[in-house]
């Protein structure tokens, strides 16, 4: 079953459908609160409006950065958005989902001093401040691919995710592997601020290694089964990076609070259930972050994008037309973190996934931040189409309609062809030539 597309020409257009949907999307009638300062521990961002994490596959050999990724980064800076996620960077070689995924290192930690000085000052000369920025750790998990051959590394045998994989047991990680993982999250962290970032996501979501032990119900040993075991990666991991957490460089996690998939393989879901999302476990952990481990801010995302990119990112087209409606998929995302936000209001919560909603997703980022389902809003796609969003909120009130993404899916299709990725509609003279490669 297909869907009809993008159509409406105003808020109660799309209002009206969600209403004939059945499911409820906020909306906001102004935007002014996105663009006043806000306040969480030791942090003050300029505006509720950030860069979600966007990979580029334009990294360099060595793992730095190339003009490539920084031009990307700079037009996010002048865009002038509050905060840039910086996209998932590895923490190891066998850790790299490719040959042009960053990597930090000891040997390349002055081209990312550079790159950072250089984001900052972009910042600064176009908008009179600099972008708080997060840099994701990242560990591609079954998804690895150093030197651009497959090598997964699980955390146990999947029925799903295996699928068209190839994968046996010995590519199951060992225990004495995942606490080398943990010690390699400090060094990030250690890196990272010593090249001038903000902050460190330990990342776990998307399907990645630490992702997939959330729901490791059945492996055996300290991290599966019980919650605390399935946990267990992540919380050390923020730990040990939080031995260099000082006021000015915070520890963050991006959480994916909900998988898709039934128990015993997803996270999220109730105990001996189907794919329902069940909040309270991801509640249970981002309460603990907060409680036990002073995390003041963490990232909320769905779904396993490399599997079901509908749930993480509604579209339009793309590689496959889900069942249900993009709004459906919106209600869903917004239900879930919100569900979060609500059982632990204490933590600061960025979310994701508005730029399906075009020139309208500053509506709905107010609109749901006034009915206390989230507290900043990260731009995915429409950043790659459009980086100057915010600084198009803060004048206009509104996203610019002529430079919106449109939820075409062409930047889905150069990551997955492992091309640099940008938008092919907005920016077309970088992109759309990698785009023509693919489609020889
Ligand atoms: C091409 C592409 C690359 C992405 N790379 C990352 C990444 O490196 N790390 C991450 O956590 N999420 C990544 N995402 C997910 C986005 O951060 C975001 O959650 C998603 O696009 C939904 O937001 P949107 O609706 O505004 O696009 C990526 C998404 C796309 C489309």
């Amino acid at each position: 079953m297909g869907h009809e597309r993008f159509h409406y020409r105003n808020l109660e257009e799309i209002k009206e459908k969600a209403r004939e949907l059945g499911v409820h999307i906020p909306f906001s009638q102004n935007t002014e609160l996105l663009t006043k300062e806000v306040s969480f521990g030791n942090v003050t961002l300029k505006n509720r409006l950030g860069i979600a994490p966007l990979e580029g596959a334009d990294g360099l050999a060595d793992g730095s950065p190339s003009e490539l990724t920084l031009r990307r980064y700079l037009r996010y800076a002048r865009g002038g958005s509050g905060m840039i996620w910086i996209e998932a960077i590895a923490l190891a070689p066998e850790a790299r989902c490719g040959t042009k995924q960053m990597m930090l290192t000891k040997d390349n930690l002055d081209n990312f001093k550079a790159f950072t000085a250089a984001i900052r000052e972009a910042g600064m000369q176009a908008n009179g401040f600099a972008p708080y920025l997060v840099i994701q750790a990242h560990h591609s998990g079954r998804y690895s691919a150093p030197g651009g051959k497959a090598a997964p590394l699980i955390a146990y045998r999947h029925p799903v995710l295996d699928k068209g994989m190839d994968i046996d047991d010995s590519c199951i990680v060992t225990d004495d592997y995942l606490k080398k993982v943990e010690e390699e999250f400090a060094e990030f962290a250690l890196l990272a601020k010593e090249a001038g970032f903000d902050a460190v996501d330990v990342k776990c979501c998307h399907g990645y290694l630490l992702t997939e032990l959330t729901s490791a119900y059945e492996r055996p040993g300290m991290y599966g089964g019980s919650f605390e075991n399935r946990t267990r990666l992540l919380r050390n991991s923020v730990q040990a990076a939080k031995v260099h957490e000082t006021k000015d460089f915070m520890v963050t996690v991006r959480i994916g609070i909900y998988d898709g998939l039934a128990w015993p393989y997803g996270f999220g879901v109730k105990e001996g259930g189907d794919s329902t999302p069940d909040m309270d476990e991801p509640i249970r952990l981002v309460r603990s972050l907060y409680e036990d481990y002073g995390v003041s801010m963490v990232n909320l995302t769905v779904g396993n994008p490399c599997v079901y990119k509908h749930m993480n990112r509604p579209y339009d087209m793309g590689a496959y037309i889900p069942d249900e409606h993009p709004l459906e998929g919106m209600a869903r995302i917004s239900a879930c973190i919100g569900a979060v936000k609500k059982a632990v209001p204490e933590m600061f919560i960025s979310a994701s996934a508005p730029s399906y909603l075009r020139q309208y997703a500053g509506f709905y980022t107010a609109g749901a931040i006034e009915e206390g389902l989230l507290d900043q809003m990260l731009f995915g796609r429409m950043a790659y189409a459009n980086p100057g969003f915010a600084n198009q909120i803060a004048e206009n009130g509104m996203i610019d309609p002529a430079k919106t993404c449109v939820a075409c899916g062409s930047c889905e299709t150069l990551i997955g062809g492992g091309k640099p990725t940008g938008c092919v509609v907005r920016d077309g003279e970088v992109y759309l030539p990698y785009f023509k490669e693919l489609k020889k």
